[in-house]
């Protein structure tokens, strides 16, 4: 079991009985009636319907797509389309906390640790629909995979917003630093990325 599913059941295990969030509307005004302090309870409520996120759902065949439904200064919420096969880099959080909600489909999650030069796997774990992951810098690096066969979607709650992380690149065996972009902000495409 990884150590960010560690975290997740206790936090699941922690809200147990208190209301779950299904309704997207709901989700954003208790994001923007929170403190951040309070953003980790919220996603481990999470239980929105995929019909609630279609408007939001872009799919590219060349990288998995990063739809931004709701940016604030304290948060953000993106709704990842994968195509079978996609798959993150091997990447850091930039010293913010995620959750990760599978909303359809499987997705595989590789936690790694970086020691000695080395990038050293230490689990894996699927994610079927439904399940949640919880990601920050202190359990050290993950990658995630559609490893579905087909599409998958994932919400993913960053507790302030991420512009930049560290990815690994395997061809040079180092870190380097990248910026982030939408491929859809609030359901509008960005047109630099079509
Ligand atoms: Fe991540």
């Amino acid at each position: 079991m990884s150590k960010g599913h560690i975290f997740s059941t206790f936090e699941l295990h922690q809200h147990k009985g208190l209301k779950v969030i299904n309704n997207l509307s709901e989700l954003l005004s208790e994001l923007n009636n929170s403190s951040k302090d309070e953003y980790a309870a919220i996603g481990a409520r999470l239980e929105i319907p995929i019909e609630q996120l279609k408007p939001y759902s872009y799919w590219n065949s060349k990288f998995y797509a990063r739809n931004c439904i709701e940016r604030t200064e304290h948060f953000e919420l993106i709704l990842l389309c994968w195509e079978p096969g996609q798959s993150t880099p091997v990447h850091c959080h930039g010293g913010e906390e995620c959750w990760v909600y599978v909303m359809d489909g499987k997705l595989t999650e590789t936690h790694f640790q970086y020691d000695n030069n080395e990038l050293i796997t230490e689990s894996a774990e699927m994610l079927g629909k439904g399940g949640k992951s919880f990601m920050c810098d202190d359990l050290g690096y993950h990658k995630l995979e559609n490893t579905n066969g087909q599409r998958s979607m994932s919400l993913h709650l960053y507790m302030d917003p991420i512009d930049t992380c560290t990815k690994f690149n395997e061809n040079s065996n180092n870190f380097e630093q990248v910026d982030l972009s939408y491929y859809s902000y609030k359901g509008e495409l960005s047109k630099a990325l079509v």
